[in-house]
């Protein structure tokens, strides 16, 4: 896709103030986010280039001088962009549909203007009532009480992650974590993190967790899918919700990939079913952790135990700020 002459249309003028020029990149960039969300329908899905022929086009060693952003640009279309695949291509039906939409990236562009820390609510008050009051919105949207609350991860895997140590130092003496076998990686790999032992239990031929003979005994934490990344199969949620309840073990829903339908109004028998079930078993047991209650550093808190349920829904990263 031949999308602009940049270097003609934004060169560098000379006697242009930092502030002047970053104004003229910045449109140019907005132009080739415009073309390039306009024109990705005319790009083959996935990428043509064999492997290395990327890195052929890129100098070995790092530049020793800044290039004209118009340059940059150039490259981008030349170099890179053959080599990319584009999940946003509305050919495009591997895995899920990306959320690089039109107002994300305004979003990533203004945060990444402000350069925000909020590790505390006085590093950037409006940070953190910013994501309290998102949170509180996804509460409303997805119908749970309004007593709950929650904090934004960088990732679904970091909120696996969180929840997993937070069971771990809830229960200490469990050491196991069971999950389906159609379970994402990202709960293998926080196991090997904090030290467990992911036991696989068997699916169905729907490709849910199977329950019968579901045995928590020695589990701190018992994790569901909502949306398995392979098939979408969502687990049994409320009997394993009931399982976790009779064992003491820690539930976590794993809803990165299809938890977000729920926030669809249409009615839907089994998400209302899933939706009640879950409050009804999270009723009085637990809140969802503010951060620095569960944060890896920190330890999870000693004196919740028993049903905790923390749901992680991977929301696309420019809504996840
Ligand atoms: C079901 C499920 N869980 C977890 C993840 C991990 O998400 P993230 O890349 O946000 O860590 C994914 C991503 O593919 C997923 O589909």
């Amino acid at each position: 896709m031949r999308l602009r002459s940049w270097p003609q249309a934004h060169a560098s003028l000379p006697g242009m103030t930092d502030s002047q020029q970053f104004r003229a990149d910045g449109h140019a960039a907005i132009d080739w986010a415009a073309d390039y969300l306009e024109g990705v329908r005319d790009l083959p899905v996935m990428s043509t280039v064999a492997p290395g022929d990327i890195r052929a086009q890129l100098p070995a060693a790092p530049p020793e001088q800044a290039e004209p952003f118009a340059d940059v640009l150039a490259d981008l279309d030349r170099v890179l962009l053959p080599g990319f695949t584009h999940w946003n291509h509305p050919r495009f039906f591997a895995y899920f549909s990306i959320t690089g939409s039109q107002p994300g990236i305004l979003a990533e562009l203004l945060t990444a203007t402000l350069n925000v820390n909020g590790m505390l609510w006085r590093t950037s008050p409006a940070v953190t009532e910013l994501e309290q009051l998102t949170l509180s919105w996804m509460c409303q949207l997805l119908g749970f009480p309004e007593t709950w609350h929650g904090h934004i991860e960088d990732s679904a895997s970091t909120s696996t992650l969180a929840a997993l140590c937070a069971a771990r130092s809830a229960l200490p003496d469990r050491r196991v974590v069971v999950a389906s076998e159609h379970a994402h990686s990202s709960i293998d790999r926080a196991c090997r993190i904090l030290g467990l032992e992911l036991r696989h239990t068997p699916v169905d031929d729907a490709f849910r967790m199977r329950v019968d003979g579901l045995d928590l005994s020695d589990a701190c934490a018992v994790v569901a899918a909502v949306g398995t990344t392979s098939t979408t199969s969502v687990d049994p949620v409320p009997q394993i919700a009931d399982a976790a309840a009779a064992s003491g073990a820690w539930l976590h829903i794993d809803a990165a990939y299809s938890g977000s339908a729920r926030v669809c109004r249409k009615p839907c028998a089994p998400a209302q079913k899933l939706q009640r079930e879950l409050v009804r078993q999270c009723e009085g047991a637990t809140e969802l952790h503010p951060r620095r209650e569960i944060g890896p550093s920190a330890g999870g808190r000693q004196d919740v135990v028993g049903a905790g349920v923390l749901v992680g829904f991977g929301l696309a990263r420019e809504q996840r700020v």
